[in-house]
Parts: structure tokens; sequence; C-alpha cells
């Protein structure tokens, strides 16, 4: 893979899926302002640092903030990290004194980060308290799961997962009850779908997603963020949104991005992502004549 920071080290953490698309989809011209929405282990942003912009990134995990003070140490000034959640992106950038930025980008989903650390409890194949909270506050899985009645969560499993069986897990979930870990949920799951051991694809999966999706309010928040990208992008602006593969991840606002945004409605390059990496960029925008900037 073409390494894009070589004037940055690489994080091992994590080695982030389509940066290379994004990167070449927001055409970024050195000096140029971008906001990466979604932080993570900073590998977009070091990207963007790399290709000459000057990066404010935000992420609602404060592990990633604290993390990722090493590369604003790196990044000489040129990096500006937000502790906060992109569905108010225009309300932090004015608070700095920014009121227009040339790119925004959203890698939506679940950090390597998060998913790998067990006392995160975002993994069905790790044990750890049942958890799932990106912000590290509010409502936990567990004490949504052990609250919420059966049609709730089968619901939440059918929009969120695509789990077709999606009663069938709901009212094994609620019969077992209570749940505190991730390793019960998913052996309750495997139960219920009557999973050969060994099988390929855990059937857990699905089930798990959604309730991550739901704990986080994951739509609802990057309705909210396309919504401010919309208020902070200049004339010309270009906006990158990279999602999961699944069609309940990809689920959106597709008309907003295009025609709010102002951007072609470009063609995903199904080929291309599929063969390198699970996911695919959602929604990209071809780069828009720029006017001058006025600062
Ligand atoms: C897929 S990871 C991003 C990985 C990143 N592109 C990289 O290169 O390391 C998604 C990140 O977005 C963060 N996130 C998710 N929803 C958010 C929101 N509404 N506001 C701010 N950050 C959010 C998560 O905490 C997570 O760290």
């Amino acid at each position: 893979m073409t390494d894009l920071s070589p004037d940055l080290p690489r994080d091992p953490r994590h080695d982030p899926v389509l940066r290379e698309e994004v990167i070449a989809a927001l055409a970024i011209a050195p000096g140029e302002r971008h906001v990466d929405a979604t932080f993570g282990a900073g590998g977009y942003t070091r990207a963007m640092l790399a290709a000459g912009a000057e990066v404010i990134a935000c992420d609602r995990d404060p592990d990633a903030i604290a993390e990722g003070q090493a590369l604003v140490a790196e990044a000489d000034g040129k990096l500006m990290l937000i502790h906060g959640r992109f569905g108010e992106i225009d309300r932090l950038l004015a608070e700095r004194g920014i009121d227009a930025v040339d790119g925004i980008t959203f890698d939506i989903g679940v950090s390597s980060m998060q998913l790998d650390r067990d006392a995160r409890g975002f993994s069905f194949q790790k044990d750890g308290p049942l958890d799932m909270r990106m912000a590290q506050e509010g409502e936990t899985a567990a004490e949504w799961l052990n609250r919420a009645d059966e049609a709730e969560i089968a619901d939440v499993l059918y929009q969120y997962g695509d789990e077709r069986q999606s009663r069938r897990v709901a009212r094994a979930i609620v019969a077992a009850r209570p749940l505190s870990r991730t390793g019960e949920l998913a052996t309750v799951i495997r139960k219920a779908l009557r999973h050969p051991p060994g099988a390929p694809k855990d059937p857990a999966t699905k089930s798990f997603q959604a309730i991550r999706i739901h704990i986080n309010g994951e739509l609802d928040e990057l309705m909210e963020g396309l919504a401010a990208a919309e208020r902070v992008l200049r004339p010309g602006g270009r906006l990158a949104v990279a999602t999961g593969p699944r069609r309940s991840e990809r689920r959106g606002p597709p008309p907003f991005s295009r025609r709010r945004a102002r951007c072609a409605p470009a063609r995903p390059k199904r080929r291309a992502t599929r063969a390198r990496a699970p996911r695919r960029c959602a929604a990209r925008c071809a780069p828009q004549p720029r006017p001058g900037r006025p600062n």
C-alpha cells in the first residue's frame, strides 16, 4: 500500500480502510483546512496532514483524544484535536473561530482501537463488559438490553443489523436476562440461531453491530453531522463519507449528500473497494472548481 504520510510515522494499531480512496476524492490542495470528523487512531488525519492540509479533527471517544495528543505534538501546529460529537461540528468550529472549511470527512463505524479492547465491550470475539459506548457516557448496552422490551430489541436488530431472525434473537435475549458480558450475549445469539461451531460467519456479527448503532445513536448523529457539514463547507468544498459494507450501515440521507453538498453524484468504485477492503465510500464528492478563498 502506498504510504501517504511518509513524514509522519504510521500507527501500527490502525491501518484505516478506504484511506487512499477518501484522500484522492478530497483532492486536498496544500494550505487548505480540512475536518476529520472521526479521528479514531488518526490514520486519515495523518494522510491529510501529509497532503499539506491544516486539520481539525474530532472524536467523541475520550481515549481517541488522549491518545491523539502525540500526533498533535508531531504536527507542529497544523492539527487541532477536539473532543466532541460531529453532529455539533459547526458549533465546535465556531467556538474556535472557524466558520468555513474546505473539506469534511466522516469514517463511520467503530475503530479498531475500540473493537480490540475487551473493556470497551464492542466485540463478540472477546469477553468484556457489555458496554459499547463510544463516548463512554450514557446508557450501556447491558442497561438497555436488560430494560428494553422484546419488540424494541427486535426492531433494533432488524433495522440496524439486517437480522432477519430478529424476533427469535430478541426472545432469547429477554429470556436470558440479566446480561452483563459480551461473551454471554454472543452465546445467547449463537444458540438462538443454532450456530454450528466452526461455521465461518459468526451470527452474533449483525446483532452486535445493531446494538452498537442504537446505543450510540449513530444514524441520528450522521444526519446531524451532514447537516452541520453543509453549514461549514465553503462553496467548492468536499464531503467524503466512508461507511461499512452492510445495507443497514449505509442507510442515511443520500439525496441530502448529493443535493445539498452540491456534489456530482459520483458512482462508488465497487470493484476497487471490494477488492481491497470490506467497506466502501457511500458518498463521494467530485472536486468542484474552487473559487478564490476570501481568507
Ligand atoms: C472507523 S473509526 C475512524 C478511524 C479513523 N478514520 C482512522 O484513520 O483511525 C470511527 C471513529 O469515529 C468516532 N465517532 C463515531 N461517531 C462519532 C460522532 N458522532 N462524533 C465524533 N466521533 C465519532 C468513533 O469514536 C471512532 O473513533
